[in-house]
């Protein structure tokens, strides 16, 4: 018997064109139906391409038929004329961003966590690492970004009207703190930070990145959400302590990630636990509780960061311990979660 299960499972092998992730992660098989080794496949896209459907459609119908026990296979592919894309669904609003290869999100359930610490730290990793990187602060409210990667000049304005990010330690800028005046608070709404999020991906001269990735604000509240709906993502890491981890702000983040179809590709565990001078490790924190949180709610476990002094001596001097002390243990530890985490987005 072909279960339900079985042709979802072989759907999870067909990418969206130009995306790392594949049609069923982005919600558009709307409803299987199977009898007698026929299989009938309905999908919805939120964009009128004709290719990107075509593709699908070709796709699908192959990795259907190489089932066992399929006989016939039918696929019909729905889409919004270009009219209705414009209204639909928050995935007809994403726009890939040219260049780009993967764009990660760095969350978490609660404030203070450690986001863009991790989140600067990694990114300078993956650069150490090989790859081209970019850093999006989309923390309109705080942004901390500037000060942890030592970027304060302003973005200049190419020929075609770009922001050009500065650069630093090799890592493609952009933040909402390298364009306003220090002491100027921030007071706009959410349609206002949504707008500014959309011009930080499509009107920002990013160049050719292999991962752009994006420090949200603190919370799983609307504002990430609408967040998680306007970047394009390629998946989620989630940012916890060992504390945090058991009190269900992991779940939060989790369900966050989950309800935007946005693939989640793991948790790292923040403060894990201190080193004394004399070597002696002590668990602040409690130990552990990121991992078991993770394989709770069937997610990777990317990795766990200590709590060291030097860490927050590097952001506060705007050179990630990545790059200050890559040999120093927590240099090393944000190293080992960048490649457990390009594993994931190959
Ligand atoms: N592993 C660590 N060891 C020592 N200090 C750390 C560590 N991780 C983060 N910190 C420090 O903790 C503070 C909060 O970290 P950070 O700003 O990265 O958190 P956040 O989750 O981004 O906060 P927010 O929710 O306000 O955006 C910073 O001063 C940072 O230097
Ligand atoms: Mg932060």
């Amino acid at each position: 018997m072909l279960s339900l299960e079985a042709i979802q499972k072989a759907l999870q092998a067909v990418k969206y064109p130009g995306f790392s992730r594949d049609i069923v992660s982005f919600g558009l098989v709307k409803d299987i139906s199977t009898a007698n080794g026929a299989v009938s496949v309905t999908m919805q896209l939120t964009s009128p391409n004709p290719e990107a459907a075509q593709q699908i459609k070709t796709e699908s119908e192959r990795v259907l038929k190489n089932l066992p026990g399929v006989s016939h296979v039918h696929v019909e592919v729905k889409q919004p004329t270009a009219g209705q894309a414009a209204t639909g669904s928050a995935f007809a609003n994403q726009t890939k961003v040219p260049g780009v290869k993967r764009i990660v999100a760095v969350a978490s359930g609660k404030g203070g966590v450690g986001k863009s610490t991790c989140a600067a730290n990694l990114a300078c990793a993956l650069k150490h690492l090989g790859a081209k990187v970019g850093l999006l602060d989309c923390d309109i409210y705080g942004p901390s970004i500037p000060l942890m990667m030592g970027v304060y000049e302003r973005p200049s304005v190419s020929a075609d009207e770009r922001l050009v990010p500065p650069v630093a330690h090799g890592v493609k800028v952009m933040s909402i703190g390298l364009l306003l005046n220090d002491d100027q608070p921030v007071i706009w709404r959410g349609p206002m930070i949504n707008k500014t999020i959309h011009q930080f991906l499509l009107a920002v001269a990013w160049g050719n990145l292999d991962y752009l990735l994006v420090d949200l604000p603190p919370g799983t509240g609307d504002a990430q959400l609408s967040l998680c709906q306007t970047v394009p993502l390629d998946g989620g890491v989630i940012i916890s302590t060992p504390q945090e981890a058991s009190l269900g702000v992991v779940r939060k983040g989790i369900a966050m990630f989950r309800k935007v179809n946005v693939p989640i590709l793991g948790l790292v565990e923040n403060m894990s636990y201190f080193t004394t001078p004399a070597g002696e490790r002590v668990e602040i924190f409690g130990h552990g509780g990121g991992q078991e949180e993770a394989a709770r709610q069937k997610a990777p476990f990317l990795g766990e960061v200590p709590l060291f002094t030097e860490i927050r001596e590097a952001g506060d001097r705007g050179t990630p311990i990545v790059v200050s002390a890559p040999n120093h243990p927590a240099g090393k530890a944000f190293i080992q979660i960048a490649q457990a985490l390009r594993q994931k987005l190959d």
